[in-house]
C-alpha cells in the first residue's frame, strides 16, 4: 500500500492524470507549517494542500473566511521548504478571486512567485468561471473545489451534506464538467452523496479527490490535525482519526510539569 506511488520523484499534475489512469488512489493532506510538511512529504503522500483551514486550525477563527493573503503565503512559504516530492497545491483565500478576474490572477501570481507552490485551488464553479480561465491562462494550475464550499458558509447557513436535491446535484455535474472543460487538473469534492461523487468521477477524465464523498473517487483528502487526533471539538462522520495526539501531547506535558515541579527534570545526564 505504501509503495503504491512510490515511482514518482517528484509528483505532478501529470504524475495525478497517470495515477487515475491507472486505477490508483490519489492521498492528499492539510499542512501549514515546515515541520509537519516534512513528516508527511517523507512518508509518502502526494498532495499537500496549503488549506485555508488554517483560518481554522492555526489562528482559531470560526471559518476559513479571516485569512489573508499574506497569511496563507507565510504558510504556504513554510510547507515548500519542507517538501521534496510531494505536489503543494495552495488555496486562494476568501475576497481574493471572487471580485474580478485580473484580482484573482494578480492574487494567483503571488502565490506563485512568493510561495514556491506548484499550484492553487479556489472553490466554487460557474460564478467564479472568468477567474479560473484568467489564472489557467497565465499557466498557473488549478484545482477545483465543489461541494461544500466552506468560504461560502453564510449562504449555505450550515456545514451539512450538499447536494442531496436534483437542482443543486445537476449543478455540480455540470460545474465539474465546466472545471474540466476550462483546463483545472484535479478537483475537490466535499461533503457530498457518494454516489453523486462516484458519478462525477466517472464522468470526468481529471482527478477528483474526495473529503466526505465516499471511496468510489480518485483519492482522499482529510485535514491533517484532525486525522491525527488533535482535537476532540470536531466529529464529522467521514473523519477517521489515525492517533490521538491530544491526548498524547496533554501526556506529555502532564509528564513534564510534574517533573520541573519535581527537580526530576533536568538531572545529572541533562545538564553541563
Ligand atoms: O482548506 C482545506 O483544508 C480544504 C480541504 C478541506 C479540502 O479545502
Amino acid at each position: 500500500m505504501l509503495q503504491l506511488n512510490k515511482n514518482y520523484k517528484r509528483v505532478t499534475t501529470n504524475s495525478l492524470q497517470e495515477i487515475k489512469s491507472k486505477g490508483d488512489k490519489i492521498s492528499m493532506l492539510t499542512a501549514y507549517d515546515y515541520t509537519l510538511a516534512k513528516i508527511i512529504d517523507k512518508a509518502g503522500i502526494d498532495i499537500i494542500l496549503v488549506g485555508d483551514s488554517a483560518s481554522n486550525v492555526m489562528a482559531g477563527h470560526e471559518t476559513t473566511l479571516p485569512i489573508t493573503l499574506d497569511q496563507m503565503i507565510y504558510h504556504a512559504s513554510s510547507v515548500v521548504r519542507a517538501v521534496e516530492r510531494a505536489l503543494v497545491v495552495v488555496d486562494m483565500p476568501f475576497g481574493t478571486y471572487q471580485g474580478n478576474s485580473k484580482e484573482a490572477l494578480y492574487s494567483a501570481i503571488r502565490i506563485m512567485k512568493e510561495t514556491g507552490g506548484h499550484s492553487i485551488k479556489l472553490e466554487g464553479g460557474s460564478e467564479i468561471i472568468d477567474s479560473v480561465n484568467r489564472i489557467l491562462s497565465a499557466g498557473i494550475p488549478v484545482m477545483g473545489h465543489l461541494g461544500l464550499t466552506p468560504q461560502s458558509i453564510y449562504k449555505f447557513g450550515t456545514y451539512t451534506v450538499r447536494a442531496k436535491e436534483e437542482e443543486e446535484a445537476n449543478k455540480l455535474i455540470a460545474d465539474s464538467k465546466m472545471l474540466e472543460d476550462a483546463g483545472c487538473f484535479a478537483i475537490v469534492l466535499e461533503k457530498i452523496p457518494a454516489k453523486l461523487a462516484q458519478k462525477i468521477a466517472s464522468n470526468l477524465t481529471i482527478p477528483v479527490i474526495g473529503i466526505g464523498a465516499g471511496n468510489k473517487v480518485d483519492g482522499q483528502v482529510l485535514v491533517l490535525h484532525d486525522m491525527l487526533g488533535m482535537n476532540h471539538e470536531f466529529n464529522p462522520r467521514f473523519l477517521r482519526r489515525y492517533l490521538n495526539l491530544y491526548e498524547d501531547i496533554s501526556k506529555g506535558v502532564k509528564q513534564y510539569i510534574s517533573d520541573v515541579r519535581n527537580s526530576d527534570f533536568p538531572n545529572k545526564n541533562e545538564q553541563y
